[in-house]
């Protein structure tokens, strides 16, 4: 018997790509392929790349250039290794990886990895890089096998991919194309897969995920509160979360949700990107500082204890320091949980990248160490409002120590505590006693996990 082909994945930016990565290992795990943690004894290395800032598109290359000498050594060796670029990046650059990595053998973007069998087959008869990043008709999702639940308690549910809005940053309009949502039924079907193999918390993704519009099982479009009632029959399932959301679809019935579903977490990441009106028009975000701010009224009025999250953009075209002040202004109003900033990043294709009044990168790198200060100190802040409180902790892994498992809170904060392995999967009452800015620690009420 021939050794089983193997395949290594390598996932960057965001966790739409840790799902998809997940669906083209189980894709090429029915096409013969066995997962390896290790480039150098792969068969086919596959780059599943981000595009969103230049600097996540240009680890892709320096990582590119590690992987050729792999495959220059295992041909020394006589083994032939094929190298896949997925992702943004592909889409987004197509031919231009080929001319820029020549020994790449496929550039597949992320609408069409349905087809990669297909693919990996022609680019080794025909030895050449092929290029495929159409945005074809058929589903991608239902021409994928039935998902392979991966062997956790939380996993991610891509509900809804692409985005309409076209901030005039992003380049997600471009390599994700326009907003689809999947249908209910289908989603309803997955995760009930999902639980079946013991995952307990499912985390439903989309760029703009409330903007979630799938068909629902009366033929009509389903909003994403709706299709988050309906996931929360299922009974094995035990908690669900949902992200990235745009604060233009923060819809009633979404915030009701909040108050109604118990299953619903209350932690919300809501990017707000920029706190002064002249920026958030010229970013073409459809809402003003104010109105991000009475929203988040109205969803704390719904749900007083929501953690809340959110992505900030420094140094956009333009931006004084007034502006700047703005934005931190924000920050100080809302006390977020934690929170991403991010410099300016101008994007090939963009409508911002070619905006006069470039901001200089020392002055994007002063504000955005200014900005991440704030927002640490508010993340550590956070944290130790919840030290002598007893939280509801969802145990999903071993901890780094022995006899010790880490969890999640509610708020999404990790929280280590002593519990034996028969937690996994359980939901304990943990007292905090101890908070950092990272974690909690706390100690398990309850020595014995109650049977289910
Ligand atoms: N430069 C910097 N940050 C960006 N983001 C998106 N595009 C850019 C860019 N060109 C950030 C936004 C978005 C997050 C996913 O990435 O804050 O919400
Ligand atoms: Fe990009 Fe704006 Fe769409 Fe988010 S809402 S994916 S930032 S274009």
């Amino acid at each position: 018997m021939p050794a089983p082909a193997k395949v290594y994945v390598r996932t960057f930016g965001c966790q739409m790509n840790v799902y998809d990565s997940e669906r083209m290992a189980e894709l090429l795990g029915r096409h013969g392929f066995a997962q390896t943690a290790r480039p150098d004894e792969a068969d086919l290395i596959v780059l599943n790349t981000c595009h969103i800032r230049e600097k996540a598109a240009e680890k892709v290359y320096s990582d590119l250039g590690r992987i050729r000498q792999i495959k220059t050594a295992r041909a020394d060796a006589g083994r032939q290794t094929l190298i896949a670029v997925a992702g943004c990046v592909a889409q987004a650059e197509g031919e231009e990886v080929l001319r820029r990595a020549p020994f790449v053998d496929l550039v597949v973007g992320p609408q069409s990895y349905h087809r990669l069998g297909d693919l990996l087959a022609r680019a080794k008869s025909e030895r050449r890089g092929i290029v495929d990043t159409g945005f074809p008709d058929e589903d991608k999702f239902q021409s994928l096998p039935p998902r392979t639940p991966p062997r956790a308690v939380t996993a991610f549910l891509s509900v809804q991919e692409g985005c309409d809005k076209f901030c005039s940053f992003c380049v997600v309009p471009y390599t994700r194309g326009s907003e689809f949502s999947r249908p209910v039924s289908d989603l309803e079907a997955e995760a009930r897969r999902l639980t079946e193999h013991g995952v307990c918390e499912i985390t439903l993704l989309g760029q703009n995920v409330n903007a979630y519009h799938g068909l629902g099982p009366d033929g009509h479009p389903w909003s994403l509160a709706r299709l988050i009632h309906r996931l929360a029959g299922v009974p094995e399932l035990k908690r669900i979360r949902y992200t990235t959301s745009h604060p233009h679809d923060m819809t009633e019935d979404l915030i009701r949700a909040h108050r109604d579903e118990a299953k619903l977490m209350p932690y919300l990441h809501l990017p707000f990107q920029a706190g002064a009106d002249r920026v958030l028009a010229a970013m073409n975000r459809k809402h003003t500082a104010a109105d991000y701010l009475s929203l988040l009224a109205r969803i704390r009025a719904a749900r007083p204890d929501m953690a809340l999250s959110t992505d900030i953009i420094v140094g956009f075209p333009g931006e004084t320091e007034t502006e700047f002040a703005a934005t931190l202004a924000v920050v100080a109003q809302v006390g977020f949980a934690q929170a991403y900033a991010f410099k300016f990043s101008p994007r090939p294709g963009t409508p911002a990248a070619t905006l006069n009044d470039q901001v200089e990168d020392a002055v994007k790198a002063d504000r955005l160490q200014r900005l991440q200060d704030l927002l640490g100190r508010q993340q550590t802040a956070f944290n130790s409002t919840c030290v002598g409180r007893t939280l509801p902790v969802l145990f999903t892994a071993e901890g780094r120590h022995p006899g010790q498992l880490v969890g999640r809170s509610p708020y999404l904060q990790a929280v280590h505590a002593t519990a034996d392995a028969s937690w996994l999967g359980g939901i304990g009452e943990v007292a905090i006693v101890g908070a950092g800015r990272a974690s909690l620690t706390g100690v398990l009420k309850s020595a014995q996990r109650p049977k289910a």
